[in-house]
Order: structure tokens, then C-alpha cells, then sequence
């Protein structure tokens, strides 16, 4: 199965720092589509540039989001863009795999091999999230039981994006399947899963899920001060050198 990895993205000074990050890793995934959305107007020259030299299979979208609100969940409109494309372009691969993956996030070469075997949807824990060392289902029998949270814990799937996978053929056959803009911070996730299956379809991955190979990292926002200190004295940075 080909795995879609569906990454939002949106302009900020390390935006080519993290989108370099994640797209090395990917080269290390065989048999992988990356989809990547941007947050613009246009599809940017240098997130363009990334891309074509990126040695990767890949598709380039982009779709400014029109409120943004830092109530609601982010990246979402971007998400159901690259869903709709899959439906419109996907529709003949009924092997495929997707995984929605923030630009931000640091991913084990492992996660790919542990979602490529998705039936419905697979889960397993996630690193550094939810205020805890890590947030997943819980196992028993090879079935999930209960999840391990303390964040918003009556989340239907108490879940980050980063810790489960869909089969492509399930969200064809749910063509209205998409994320809520409106959701609740922390919802958003059991927004799009809760159309597609209940806690008892969960596939456990990464040994009964005890194991994580994915996780929730947030880069620190660089410091640009002495940027405009040397502006001011018309000394700032070369603008033709990109970072
Ligand atoms: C958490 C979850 O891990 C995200 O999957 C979820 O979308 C987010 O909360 C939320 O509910 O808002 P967090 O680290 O707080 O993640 O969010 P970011 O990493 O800042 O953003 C998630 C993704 O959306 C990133 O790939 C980011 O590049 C993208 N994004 C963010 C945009 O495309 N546009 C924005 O304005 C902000
Ligand atoms: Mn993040």
C-alpha cells in the first residue's frame, strides 16, 4: 500500500527548516505520497523548490484559511482539501494508507511500517502530548479498551492526529467523511473519527501500543530582535539568501 501523508503547512521564519526535516525523513519511507497543503493564497516559490528537490513523490496544494482563530483547531480546512482530493484523484487505489502529519512533529521511520497494514484505522501512542510523557489506547486482548489521558478525557477519541492512520478505501466508501471546522480544540480529531468507526474497530500498532515512534515536538519560536535592530541601521540580513 502507497501511505498518504497529508502535511499542513503555513509561512513562518522556520517553516523550510521543519518541511526539511520531515521530507528527509520521509525519503527513508518506500512506497510514499506526500501531500502537502499550504496555508496561502499561492503555492509558494520556496515551499515549490523544497518539494521538487525533495527526491519525493508528492503534491502540492494550497488553500488560504479563512478564520484564522486560535480557539479552533488549525490546519483543518487545509486537511479537508487534501481529502477531497483524494477523493477525486485516489479513487481507483483501494491499497492506500493516510496519515495526516504536522510539519512540527518528529516521526520514527517505525510508525510508516506499523500503519502500512491498515485495514480501518490504526492507532497507536503518541510522545510528548496531552500534558503527559506520552498519550494512547490502552489494550487488552488485541482490542482497544480505554485510552490513557488526562487532557479533555471525554474526547470520543482521545486521540492526536499524529497517533492513528485511515485506510484509504474506508474514507472513500465515506465520501462526506471530513474534519469539523467548528470542533472544539482537542475534538477535532474524534470529528473525522467518529464518521468512520467506533473504539472497538481500532487496530492497535507498535506492540499492543507500548511502544512510541511518533512525537508530538513543537519547535520554539526563533528570536529575530537584532533582525530589527540592523534593519533600522539598514544593515538587516540579505533578503535574496533564504532560510
Ligand atoms: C495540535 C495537534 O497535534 C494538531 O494536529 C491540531 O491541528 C492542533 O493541535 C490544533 O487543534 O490546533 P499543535 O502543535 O498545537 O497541534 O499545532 P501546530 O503544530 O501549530 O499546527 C498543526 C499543523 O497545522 C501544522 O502542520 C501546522 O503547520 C499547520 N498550521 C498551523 C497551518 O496550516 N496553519 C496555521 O495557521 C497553523
Ligand atoms: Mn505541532
Amino acid at each position: 500500500p502507497i501511505i498518504y501523508v497529508v502535511t499542513p503547512t503555513y509561512p513562518r521564519p522556520h517553516q523550510r527548516a521543519e518541511l526539511t526535516r520531515l521530507s528527509q525523513t520521509l525519503l527513508l519511507v518506500p512506497s510514499l505520497h506526500w501531500i502537502v497543503k499550504q496555508d496561502s493564497t499561492v503555492r509558494s516559490q520556496p515551499v515549490a523548490d523544497l518539494l521538487s528537490q525533495s527526491g519525493l513523490h508528492y503534491t502540492h496544494l494550497n488553500l488560504k484559511a479563512s478564520d484564522p482563530n486560535w480557539l479552533k483547531p488549525r490546519g483543518v480546512e487545509q486537511r479537508n482539501e487534501a481529502l477531497r482530493w483524494l477523493q477525486l484523484n485516489r479513487q481507483s487505489d483501494h491499497t492506500g494508507v493516510v496519515y495526516f502529519a504536522d510539519d512540527d512533529n518528529t516521526y520514527s521511520v517505525r510508525i510508516f511500517e506499523e500503519m502500512r497494514p491498515t485495514k480501518k484505522v490504526s492507532v497507536w501512542p503518541v510522545g510528548l502530548v496531552g500534558g503527559l510523557r506520552y498519550e494512547g489506547p490502552l489494550v487488552k486482548n488485541g482490542q482497544v479498551v480505554g485510552f490513557h489521558t488526562a487532557w479533555k478525557i471525554h474526547r470520543p477519541f482521545p486521540i492526536d492526529m499524529a497517533g492513528f492512520a485511515v485506510s484509504l478505501s474506508l474514507l472513500l466508501s465515506h465520501s462526506e467523511a471530513q474534519f469539523d471546522p467548528n470542533a472544539e480544540r482537542g475534538f477535532l480529531e474524534s470529528s473525522l473519527l467518529g464518521q468512520l468507526v467506533s473504539v472497538g474497530d481500532l487496530e492497535p500498532r507498535a506492540d499492543d501500543c507500548t511502544k512510541v515512534w511518533v512525537w508530538h515536538t513543537r519547535t520554539e519560536k526563533p528570536k529575530l530582535k537584532q533582525e530589527v535592530y540592523l534593519e533600522k541601521q539598514g544593515r538587516g540580513s540579505d533578503i535574496n539568501v533564504l532560510v
